[in-house]
């Protein structure tokens, strides 16, 4: 029998599976500022990360998982943790601040964390390459040729 897959004080601790079963920031930014996709080699799932930029902040963030519900989990909860923070600290957080952030997971399934925070950081990478040309501020100021 399995035994192993509800919460039932068994594997997942109440925040993960609140997160699994109610994750937040699902789908996907129409015009995003920065894009991240993540591959774990581990189990080969993947995970994409669409942020919106405003002010050098996180404005908005959606993400699709196609992994398992510690991926889910993950994925969810760094989005909370990371909107409306400024870029540069966004980018600091690491998959074990996710973890501990859902009060831990499974050692088994720590490798699912990874994909959440790298994530988040090849996105704020990609809107950071596409936005270095000089100009710090509002880059949106441009006049059509
Ligand atoms: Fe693939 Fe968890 S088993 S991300």
């Amino acid at each position: 029998m399995n035994k192993s897959e509800r919460s039932g004080g068994t594997m997942y601790t109440d925040k993960v599976m609140d997160h699994f079963m109610n994750p937040r920031n699902v789908g996907e930014i129409p015009d995003p500022d920065g894009v991240g996709t993540v591959g774990n080699p581990v189990c080969g799932d993947v995970m994409q990360m669409f942020i919106k930029v405003k002010d050098d902040k996180i404005a908005d963030i959606k993400f699709k998982t196609f992994g398992c519900g510690a991926a889910i989990a993950t994925s969810s909860m760094v989005t909370e943790m990371v909107k409306g923070k400024p870029v540069g600290e966004a980018v600091k957080i690491s998959n074990k601040m996710v973890a501990e952030a859902l009060g831990g997971l499974p050692p088994q399934k720590m490798h699912c964390s990874n994909l959440a925070a790298d994530g988040v950081q090849l996105a704020i990478k990609d809107f950071l390459s596409k936005n270095s040309k000089g100009s710090k501020t509002s880059a949106s100021k441009k006049q059509g040729k």
